[in-house]
């Protein structure tokens, strides 16, 4: 991991192998900038001046052993017009850098983002926001290529540089939540990113298994324990598969004795073929990231351990594949479930509200203060939100109001849909209690009428991070594969809390 601190002091001074400073519209300079082209007799100035470099978001120019200064390479990043600057643009002009260091052989660099004016911005909110962008910009998930490309002079480690000493402790506690979210997101992007024939029931129950610290326990019930305890609808789901399943609880104990911990589910379809109502070919490949509802429980549960956490924390995943094996479970088919509620399997691809179902009546059964589930739930949510937004329902106004609050700012973002009585009506069976589809209707709304179901009265919100968990075209802080959503989402929720 890129070593990352924070610090104050002028550009020409620096020893670092590089020197980042960016640029804005019209060939500006920061403070910083106008320092060093001070100090460097106007090289700087007559360097903008012949160049065609714009200050452009995004643009580039390296300048090699500039005289006067004492690093190999000055930097200018186009940073646009600084009226328009957010927290997200530092993070992606943060995660550019980041990658283009990594491979021009600098290893320690200084960068001059922080004195960037950011709108209702405070310093640490801005530090916070560049050290991001770079621990989620670098992310790499290359362990099947074995034919590497061998970068003996990987970054290494970068200078965050501020204005005034006066804010260097908070700047320094900023760095600390950025690094405890970005481990947790990576996290959950390694295990989702992992292929399905590696990253199964039992892979995730060992991974969770493998999360050690002194105030966090964690029990994984296999097939025999999960039959035991009577998940009935998660054993449903998993009779097509030869692979056993798993439900694994994660009880993290960083908050007072007795207070009710904040309950994470997430859904753990380590793949989803659509079982006997099979999905079409195209892109099925990508349902390997049907579990990254767990790998982002699992992700906040890191998060909160190397932040030490002061919050009790409850996290519930039930795990399996949903594939086709002679003892399939069938359109038809009705499943008594561990709360009793009885269901109507109407389309054995609607697989992750059934084992989410067991999964939020255990929740609710502990009693916990809210429940946040996190779920690739429904394909219309994509339709609906696109990869820009998760979708965003519950119970609790409280618990919404606080996730669109940190959605905003970690701009890992929720928008919500309504949850009308009315659309209760569409999941009504004429056999059972409940059908596991409503239509073509308002989807992604009915799939969480049905979650409804199991939550009793605790204040409840869920995630559909559908068309958020994945991007197949990368994003402005994550490469092609798992994004890592939801977890840096609940860690600015839960540090926010109360
Ligand atoms: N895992 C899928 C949802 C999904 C589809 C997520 C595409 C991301 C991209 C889920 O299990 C599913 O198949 N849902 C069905 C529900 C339908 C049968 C009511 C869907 O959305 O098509
Ligand atoms: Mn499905
Ligand atoms: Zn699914």
């Amino acid at each position: 991991m890129i070593e990352i601190d924070v610090k104050t002091g002028s550009a020409d001074k620096q020893r670092s192998d590089a020197v980042v400073l960016p640029l804005l519209d019209g060939r500006k300079l920061t403070e910083s900038g106008k320092e060093l082209q001070d100090a460097t007799g106007k090289t700087i100035s007559s360097f903008l001046r012949k160049f065609d470099i714009s200050g452009a978001f995004g643009s580039m120019r390296t300048l090699y052993d500039v005289e006067s200064t004492h690093t190999g390479r000055v930097i200018l990043i186009g940073a646009g017009d600084e009226k328009k600057l957010t927290l997200q643009k530092l993070r992606a002009l943060a995660s550019k850098v980041a990658i283009r260091l990594d491979k021009s052989g600098a290893r320690d660099v200084s960068i001059y983002f922080p004195e960037l004016d950011v709108k209702d911005a405070s310093m640490a909110d801005k530090v916070q926001a560049i050290a991001e962008g770079i621990w989620l910009g670098v992310y790499k998930f290359d362990k099947y290529q074995t034919e590497k490309k061998d970068n003996k002079r990987e970054l290494r480690s970068v200078t965050i540089m501020i204005p005034h000493r006066r804010d260097l402790d908070d700047a320094e506690a900023a760095v600390v939540v950025a690094r405890a979210a970005s481990l947790g997101t990576n996290f959950a992007r390694d295990l989702a990113n992992e292929p399905g024939n590696v990253c199964t029931p039992e892979f995730l129950g060992d991974q969770a298994a493998a999360l050690k610290h002194k105030k966090l326990k964690v029990t994984v019930m296999d097939k025999k324990a999960i039959e035991k305890a009577g998940f009935t609808a998660l054993l449903a789901v998993n009779q097509g598969s030869a692979k056993e399943p798993r439900f694994i609880v994660l009880e993290y104990n960083g908050g007072e004795k007795g207070d009710a911990p904040v309950a994470l589910v997430g859904k753990g379809l380590t793949f989803d073929a659509g079982g006997i109502s099979i999905k079409p070919g195209q892109a099925m490949d990508e349902m390997k990231f049907d579990m990254c509802g767990s790998a982002a429980v699992l992700g906040i549960f890191k998060a909160a351990t190397e932040l030490n956490l002061e919050t009790n924390l409850l996290g519930v995943i039930p795990s399996t594949e949903n594939l086709l094996g002679s003892e399939a479970y069938k359109p038809g088919d009705i499943i008594t479930t561990y709360k009793g509620l009885t269901i109507e399997v109407l389309n054995t691809d609607a697989e992750g509200r059934i084992i989410l179902s067991d999964a939020l009546a255990y929740a609710a059964e502990k009693k916990p203060a809210e429940i946040i589930d996190f779920a690739t739930l429904t394909g219309a949510c994509v339709i609906a939100l696109g990869a820009q937004a998760t979708g965003l329902m519950g119970t609790s106004d409280e618990v919404k109001e606080g996730l669109k609050a940190s959605g905003d700012h970690t701009h890992d973002r929720v928008w919500e849909l309504p949850m009308y009585e009315e659309y209760q009506e569409q999941i009504k069976s004429k056999i059972a209690d409940i059908r596991n589809i409503g239509g073509r209707e308002a989807g992604t709304i009915t799939a969480a009428c049905f979650l409804s179901r199991f939550v009793d009265d605790i204040p409840w919100a869920h995630l559909d991070i559908a068309g958020t968990a994945w991007n197949m075209k990368g994003t402005d802080i994550s490469p092609v594969g798992a994004t890592g959503a939801g977890v840096r989402l609940v860690v600015d929720y839960l540090l926010n809390r109360d």
